[in-house]
């Protein structure tokens, strides 16, 4: 059952205690999960400001050197948030560009990776309707979830069917390498995979664990993670 946290009455949603059994996990309505409206505010100064995006796209993101990022048409992205958060952090090489400009990675400054994922959340904010709105982070989420981890997403193999550790880090305790434990840094780890020169051990992680997953499936499989450090 994927019952978002607006459909649920709202007599549950303030009953307490059982709280904990019904209420899916915790995403604020209407934005991709693990992303919140202070993302889409920070998001915007980072655009027009230190982030250098308005330089190129225009201080309304309607296009100027760099294309339109308000309309629903996508040459590099896609449209999803994780598309938009993998674009700006690779940039577009001049052998892919459609104008014959390349866009540097990060738009050539120097944000870092949470500025990243809050620019992301605003690219993401302006080009989606309200209406089109992907699912908050629910408990059926985290069970598919448990099953790509130990099936077609991989992670089992180096993780351990328990997460507990392998050739790949214990994703149980509360020592993080590289992630931190938010959500979105999960999410971004899974998308991206950890390259041997950042992995502590000197084994590179594959982007997607090496797998096909989907983008809806990496939100599964990193519900899951996430809900492992809330299970300590
Ligand atoms: C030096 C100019 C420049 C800067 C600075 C720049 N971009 Fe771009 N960006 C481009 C160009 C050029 C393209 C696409 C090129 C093409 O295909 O012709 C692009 C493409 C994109 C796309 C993909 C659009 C699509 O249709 O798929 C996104 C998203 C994007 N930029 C976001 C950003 C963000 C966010 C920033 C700031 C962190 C940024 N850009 C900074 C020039 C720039
Ligand atoms: C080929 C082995 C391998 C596979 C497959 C793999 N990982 Fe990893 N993973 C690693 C290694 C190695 C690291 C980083 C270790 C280091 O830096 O010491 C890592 C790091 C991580 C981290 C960051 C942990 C931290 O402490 O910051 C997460 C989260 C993670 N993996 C989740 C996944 C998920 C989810 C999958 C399946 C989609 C997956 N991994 C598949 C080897 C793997």
């Amino acid at each position: 059952m994927n019952t978002p946290l607006r459909l649920l009455p709202v007599a549950l949603l303030v009953a307490g205690g059982s709280i904990a059994q019904a209420q899916p996990l915790h995403i604020p309505d209407s934005l991709p999960p693990g992303v919140t409206a202070a993302m889409v505010t920070r998001g915007r100064e980072i655009f027009r400001g230190k982030g250098n995006c308005y330089t190129c796209h225009g201080a309304e993101a309607r296009g100027l050197l760099g294309p339109n990022l308000t309309d629903a048409e996508w040459w590099h992205a896609e449209g999803s948030y994780l598309a938009i958060l993998e674009r700006i952090n690779s940039g577009v090489p001049l052998s892919q560009s459609r104008r014959g400009v390349a866009m540097p990675r990060r738009g050539g400054s120097s944000i870092n990776d949470h500025e990243v994922q809050s620019v992301a959340a605003y690219v993401w904010r302006i080009s989606h309707p309200r209406d089109s709105l992907p699912a908050p982070l629910t408990r059926e989420m985290v069970e598919l979830g448990q099953k790509l981890f130990v099936g077609a997403g991989r992670c089992s193999t180096c993780h351990g069917a328990d997460a507990r550790g392998n050739i790949g880090p214990n994703l149980m305790d509360d020592q993080w390498i590289h992630v931190r434990g938010s959500y979105l840094a999960i999410v971004g780890t899974v998308v991206s995979g950890v390259p041997s020169a950042r992995s502590r051990v000197s084994v590179e992680m594959p982007a997607r664990g090496g797998g096909s997953l989907t983008d809806a499936e990496v939100y599964d499989v990193a519900a899951y993670v996430w809900s492992l450090g809330r299970r300590r």
